[in-house]
């Protein structure tokens, strides 16, 4: 039995204003009421999200990751000489920081880093890992939603270039008209400097499907974390073993799609409100668009950036580019 301080604590912690709770009630909500229902993919990385996904980048069958990380590494120094002495890094949804390493350790004199995430908890355990590892970097997380607003300290004084950081193709889980609004709002943002894009490629269906269909079951079990986190965060009523994950390569828009496919007829409370399921609706979860070299050189122009170097890897799986921002 709780006592009277107790519950009124409880109450409290129930009614506590948090914006990004709120967020996800809303945008949950009015995704299940619309069809077909879709959400947008930001809402997969809670802490126990964000562990899953740096699960999914060790996979066998996830190559994105160890490619580009592949593509840093073997290229750092030809990136590094693009930055020049003293650059700023702004990285758009670090996550856990591992791959702005690469560029750090090529780097001469790095002034500052800007990870930015919607991941706070995140955010904070990774940026104290780079303080320790860089002890004379100036690291300053930014707690933000890139796709909302990009609002950025002033460089510091004698800093070099502001070199903004786009890798992981996380670009490619915007539709494309979000991915041209993204690249003109980067490009206002890094005037003077530059964009390193990481950008993943079309090719083989089947290596595709099977980056999205792994075996141990991780990228499933990301995908139904959102229900999870409903579940656990809005008192929502979700049975994880009544939904079906379901990825398949949709080639003729070029892009991976990720859904929650109902396994019955079932009714769901989520924030006080009542969803029903037909047998085999979905909830559409995740776009993964996937680009040629030249597509996305053309999309980064007509945003205002100037192409210029491009590094892949030896199969052409992924990309990684070097775009001039405007002056
Ligand atoms: C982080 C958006 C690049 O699309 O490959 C991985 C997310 N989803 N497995 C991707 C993801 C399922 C990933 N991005």
């Amino acid at each position: 039995m709780m006592n009277n301080t107790a519950r009124f604590t409880a109450q409290r912690a129930l009614a506590r204003p948090d914006p990004a709770r709120d967020a996800f009630a809303r945008d949950l909500t009015a995704a299940l009421a619309t069809r077909p229902r879709s959400i947008s993919p930001k809402y997969f990385y809670d802490v126990q999200g964000s562990a899953l996904f740096d699960r999914i980048c060790d996979l066998p069958e996830y190559y994105p990751t160890r490619t580009e990380m592949a593509i840093l590494r073997g290229q750092a120094g030809d990136i590094a000489a693009q930055m020049g002495p003293r650059a700023e890094i702004v990285e758009f949804g670090a996550g856990s920081c591992t791959k702005v390493r690469l560029l750090l350790d090529a780097m001469d004199a790095p002034a500052r880093y800007l990870p930015i995430d919607i991941s706070g908890e995140h955010l904070s355990v990774a940026a104290a890992g780079l303080r320790r590892d860089y002890p004379g970097l100036d690291v300053q997380p930014v707690v933000a939603d890139y796709t909302q607003r990009l609002l950025l300290a002033a460089r510091p004084p004698g800093a070099g270039q502001r070199v903004g950081f786009f890798p992981g193709s996380t670009i490619g889980n915007f539709t494309p008209a979000e991915a041209f609004y993204f690249l003109q709002v980067a490009a206002q943002v890094l005037r003077g400097g530059a964009l390193l894009l990481g950008a993943d490629l079309v090719k083989d269906p089947a290596v595709l499907h099977a980056a999205y269909n792994d075996a141990q079951g991780v990228t499933a079990a990301f995908n139904l974390n959102l229900l999870a986190r409903a579940n656990r965060e809005l008192a929502a009523g979700f049975r994880l073993e009544q939904f079906t994950h379901h990825a398949f390569y949709n080639a003729p828009l070029q892009r991976i799609e990720m859904h929650l496919v109902s396994r019955c007829r079932q009714r769901v409370e989520v924030a006080g409100q009542l969803f029903e399921f037909a047998e085999g609706e979905t909830l559409h979860t995740e776009n993964s668009h996937k680009f040629t070299i030249d597509g996305l050189r053309l999309l980064a122009q007509q945003a205002g950036f100037r192409p210029g170097p491009v590094w892949t890897d030896a199969q052409h799986h992924f990309s990684v580019h070097w775009l001039h921002a405007p002056q």
